[in-house]
């Protein structure tokens, strides 16, 4: 019963595989996981059995537009992250899982310090992941969540209404801190913001492509957003708080060397992801 379901999982991964799809055979178990509302252990469990004729028209329709490489959250509609759905739709960035890095040591920070009441500034909320993990697993936060762009700003919005954190999180449309008044302070101040340079769009894989620009692309350098936040987010700070943000998996040199003579900052931490790429950016200031 297993070898069956097993070969069929086989047989469509290869239809994605020829396509140039890495990890194809973890994408039809995800559809399948969709389309049958289960567990990954489920399909196996149950094997080929709860694959009925209707489930596996769908599934055809969905290996169709994804061997066009629209990436597979578009076509599905949702994404996982920090063990939630979230809705996601091409007005907004697919996460990705090294911002789960992020998230984590952000919470892990806050519990070491046994910080209460944590006021929390998201920049670039996007579909809200961060946001709303932040405020479900910390109990008592008030996130202040930023976008430039009114239509990221309402799918986080839903996102946090369907999960349930809406009443922690306030929503604000803004040019990175421009919506930030002179007298807010945050404890927490987390960003993913576009990191990626310009001429490197050309070669970035479709799936990628396929996120708005706006959420990728940051000048020549890629260090466009980065800039703003090292010169602006020190002001928002309160006593014994913490700038995060994700950085390109080769940026960490060049952000180390651009806080080495601002006198604001008084400690900085490169973290890897689980690649071993430099990925977030931890910063205290006096
Ligand atoms: C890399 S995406 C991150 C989205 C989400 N936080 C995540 O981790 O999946 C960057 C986000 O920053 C937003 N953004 C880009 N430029 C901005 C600006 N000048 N001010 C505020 N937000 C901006 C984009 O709209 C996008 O939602």
């Amino acid at each position: 019963m297993t070898e069956r379901i097993q070969k069929f999982i086989a047989d469509k991964a290869r239809f994605l595989t020829d396509a140039g799809v890495e990890r194809a055979k973890g994408e039809i178990e995800i559809i399948l996981c969709h389309l049958l509302n289960c567990e990954r252990l489920d399909i196996y469990l149950h094997g080929y059995d709860m694959v009925t004729d209707d489930v596996q028209q769908r599934l055809d329709k969905i290996i169709e537009r994804r061997l066009t490489r629209e990436p597979l959250q578009y076509i599905l509609g949702e994404s996982w992250f920090y063990g939630r759905r979230f809705r996601v739709s091409p007005t907004v960035m697919v996460p990705t899982p090294e911002t789960e890095l992020l998230c984590e040591t952000a919470i892990r920070y806050v519990g070491q310090h046994s910080i209460k009441d944590t006021r929390v500034l998201d920049v670039g909320v996007g579909s809200g992941v961060i946001s709303v993990t932040v405020a479900l697993e910390l109990p008592e936060c008030e996130v202040v969540a930023l976008d430039i762009s009114p239509d990221a700003l309402e799918m986080a919005r839903t996102n946090a209404t369907e999960l349930g954190a809406v009443q922690k999180i306030e929503f604000r449309r803004s040019d990175f801190f421009e919506a930030i008044g002179d007298d807010e302070r945050f404890d927490l101040i987390l960003s993913n913001p576009p990191y990626i340079a310009n001429w490197e769009y050309d070669a970035l894989p479709p799936e990628v492509k396929a996120d708005p620009t706006v959420s990728l692309l940051a000048g020549d350098d890629g260090l466009d957003a980065v800039k703003v936040i090292l010169r602006d987010a020190p002001k928002f700070l309160a006593p014994s708080g913490r700038i995060l943000f994700e950085i390109g998996y080769d940026q960490g040199d060049k952000v180390v060397e651009m806080t080495e003579d601002d006198k604001r900052f008084r400690s900085i931490v490169v973290m890897k992801d689980y690649n071993d790429w430099d990925r977030v950016v931890l910063l205290s200031c006096d």
